[in-house]
């Protein structure tokens, strides 16, 4: 069955879809699937631009047959070694023994890890601003380390003006019979999570492709997932700049919380009262019950923070020491960040919440951490009020 897609005269889609998988990389929830995104150009010479998970090698292997269709596959061009991107390597050069592998350095060395040494293919090393010729097309090869692994490269065609991006500007879903985001609108809070938690750590590495990618004239992007981005280059590119540089897209407020028995909860909604009759935009998550990847995308997206969580065995409670965690391992910098914390006789996690940011960039306390002894009432309402003045303050 063909389940290919024609993206320009010489080039094709050939990945794959899973609406199966419930956890990407084994931790994230991914409700809307995903797509592992392969590509064949078909020029005088062919060339397959990465593979996919083993979970889609039946649709693979039967696209990338159709669409050679008794033409030998000259080069795999390997951007990024990780395996929903890499595992069906060994089909390609056990099917097609003539291909030659275009990679960066690190990922000869991946392959061996990865493979045990079965892949025997003739490998083509490059390196930044080396070329492939392919008959009309030229390929440039561009590095681009941690994003979001240290061989990652992207390739740029010249002739047709495409990046294929690797993982970058990829996204979350399947495609579902689309290719572009002229069929489909790309879900941006699919491509937000997606970003932040997958490449978020990176945002260094990412804004250096950025300024590779800028003195580029791309009428395309192919990245290895989601939609093939035309109509969206220039607005996925400045959410690009803003997230690899930490700043926010809007000021708004995430207020995230973990209640053992509801009050530290009900704090948390009456700050949020507070903060929507100011005519602010609160968005609040309890980390016990949403994913963190969620939780994680919104603080990249607004600039300021409320964490309000119960001290639990004389420290923070379990779901928001882990989301503080991951917080503080996706380098979250430049924030305006306010604590409440309860406690029923040694209420402590608030200064163990600060404790936690010590080392991370430009991270502003707002205000006093609000202490409740078991419910907020009286003086904490108070309290959890000035909160409100202050929060809008910063957010207006
Ligand atoms: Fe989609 Fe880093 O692999």
């Amino acid at each position: 069955m063909n389940c290919t897609r024609k993206i320009t005269d010489d080039l094709i889609w050939v990945g794959g879809n899973d609406k199966k998988l419930s956890m990407f990389e084994g931790y994230y929830p991914v409700p809307s699937g995903v797509s592992y995104n392969s590509y064949i150009l078909k020029d005088e010479k062919t060339v397959l631009f990465d593979t996919v998970d083993k979970s889609e090698f039946g649709v693979f292997s039967a696209n990338v047959k159709n669409v050679l269709d008794g033409r030998k596959l000259d080069y795999l061009v390997v951007h990024h070694m990780e395996p929903d991107h890499s595992a069906t390597i060994e089909w390609v050069v056990n099917m097609y023994p003539e291909v030659k592998i275009v990679c960066s350095q690190k990922t000869t060395a991946m392959l061996n890890q990865f493979f045990g040494g079965r892949i025997t293919a003739e490998t083509v090393e490059v390196k930044e601003g080396d070329t492939l010729e392919t008959g009309k097309h030229t390929l440039h090869f561009v590095m681009a380390p941690m994003v979001h692994w240290p061989e990652v490269m992207m390739t740029y065609d010249s002739c047709d003006k495409i990046l294929f991006s690797a993982d970058a500007f990829g996204s979350f879903g399947t495609l579902d019979g689309a290719v572009t985001d002229e069929e489909k609108e790309t879900d941006m809070d699919e491509a937000r999570r997606y970003y932040t938690n997958i490449v978020g750590k990176y945002g260094p590495q990412v804004k250096a492709v950025l300024g590779k990618a800028a003195s580029l004239e791309i009428n395309m992007i192919c990245p290895l997932h989601g939609l093939v981005l035309k109509n969206g280059i220039e607005m996925m590119t400045e959410k690009y700049l803003k997230w690899s540089a930490y700043e926010p897209e809007e000021k708004g407020v995430l207020i995230a919380y973990s209640s053992v028995y509801g009050n530290t909860e009900n704090a948390a909604y009456f700050l949020a009262c507070k903060l929507f009759e100011k005519g602010l935009k609160v968005r609040m998550f309890d980390v016990s019950v949403t994913h963190s990847s969620y939780v994680i995308a919104e603080a990249f997206r607004v600039k300021n923070i409320v964490l309000a969580t119960t001290t639990y065995n004389n420290g923070i409670f379990v779901t928001m020491e882990d989301l503080i965690n991951e917080l503080i391992s996706h380098n979250i910098q430049n924030k305006n960040i306010a604590v409440i914390e309860n406690g029923s006789w040694a209420p402590v996690c608030g200064k163990l919440v600060k404790a936690k940011f010590e080392k991370s960039r430009n991270i502003e306390f707002i205000g006093d951490t609000v202490t409740i002894k078991s419910a907020a009432g009286g003086e904490a309402a108070d309290k959890l009020a000035e909160l409100a003045e202050l929060i809008a303050e910063k957010a207006q």
